[in-house]
């Protein structure tokens, strides 16, 4: 951190020795709401961001996420509107995948589904140079089931951002089997220039930080399904006794639902441990579309963007 000082100047150079790479381009697949805060952070660190997603449209609110997190700061007075001018000159969007063929690293944050993320990991492999780093964000899945359809197997990994990436500043960096030692190194080079902590991890399923948060989120919603108490009441008491900034129903209504019903079914179906198992509850409110704050509705209710609620 630090960066706005010098902005124009900071773009981090870390070498790779094997592969001679240089990380100055980023590649962001997928706009949603991590994609969003991922192609920030690394714009306001100084580096060159594109950012792609499903269609321009996608790829347009993406980009109205940012720019509207930068004016929340400016508005704060915590960066000068110069700083927001040269963070958003760093953010490119393309509808394209095509155009990330030049990234020297591409983080992918699309859905949490293994078979949408391998045909990703496929198509990034064709198109992006031969030293190309390519990370995935998945919060849950294997890194080598991901890896795999590449051929470039040793330089794949998982780089784990907790939202928002500011104030939760913590990277669980996960090597597969494959992934090369020198790859590793570079990838917590990467993390640390943004900032973060870094943790470096196996590949197992939900690495660590989800491994507690996921079934502390599905036990808040089985207490509720049990009519144990109400929403407000249940995160109440993890906060006030456990000392918790935020309860596991606002927590998973910050998430998405959605995000978390495909971790519990993706570690449950890999694992079989009862505890990730996903509550009825949780899979009739995603039926429902009540993914939380980002449809307005969840355990609790939201005002949208829009102004409704
Ligand atoms: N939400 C969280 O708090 C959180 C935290 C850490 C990691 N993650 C992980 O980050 C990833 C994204 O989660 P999110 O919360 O940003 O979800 P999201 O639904 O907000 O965004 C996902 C985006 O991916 C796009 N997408 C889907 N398929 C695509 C494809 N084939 N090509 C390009 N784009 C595609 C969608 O259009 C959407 O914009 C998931 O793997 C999730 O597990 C989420």
């Amino acid at each position: 951190m630090g960066c706005w000082l010098n902005f124009k100047n900071c773009v981090m150079e870390i070498t790779l020795k094997t592969f001679n790479i240089g990380i100055k381009k980023v590649g962001i697949m997928g706009c949603g709401f991590m994609g969003s805060e991922i192609g920030y952070v690394c714009a306001k660190e100084g580096y060159n961001v594109i950012m792609t997603d499903l269609s321009q449209e996608i790829v347009d609110k993406g980009m109205a996420r940012i720019k509207s997190n930068l004016e929340h700061r400016v508005n704060k007075g915590s960066i000068s509107k110069n700083q927001m001018i040269a963070c958003l000159d760093q953010i490119n969007g393309t509808p394209l995948i095509k155009d990330f063929y030049d990234c020297d690293l591409v983080i992918e944050a699309i859905v949490e589904k293994i078979e949408a993320k391998r045909e990703v990991f496929a198509s990034l492999d064709k198109i992006c140079k031969r030293e190309a780093i390519l990370a995935t964000n998945t919060s849950s899945l294997s890194i080598i089931d991901i890896a795999a359809p590449t051929k470039r197997m040793e330089q794949v990994l998982g780089m784990h951002f907790f939202p928002p990436i500011e104030l939760m500043p913590l990277l669980e960096i996960s090597k597969s089997i494959a992934t090369s030692g020198e790859v590793a190194k570079v990838a917590v080079d990467f993390g640390e220039s943004l900032g973060l902590k870094v943790i470096v991890t196996n590949d197992y399923p939900a690495f660590i930080v989800n491994n507690i948060a996921g079934p502390m989120m599905l036990q808040g919603v089985r207490l509720l399904e049990k009519g144990l108490s109400s929403p407000e009441e249940i995160d109440q008491s993890i906060r006030i006794a456990l000392g918790h900034p935020i309860g596991p129903l606002s927590l998973l209504d910050y998430v998405g639902l959605d995000v978390v019903l495909n971790m519990a079914k993706s570690v449950y179906e890999e694992t079989k441990d009862m505890i990730w198992a996903p509550p009825l509850l949780l899979r009739k409110m995603v039926a429902a579309g009540w993914l939380g704050r980002k449809t307005g509705k969840g355990f609790y209710n939201y005002k949208r963007e829009n102004g409704s609620t």
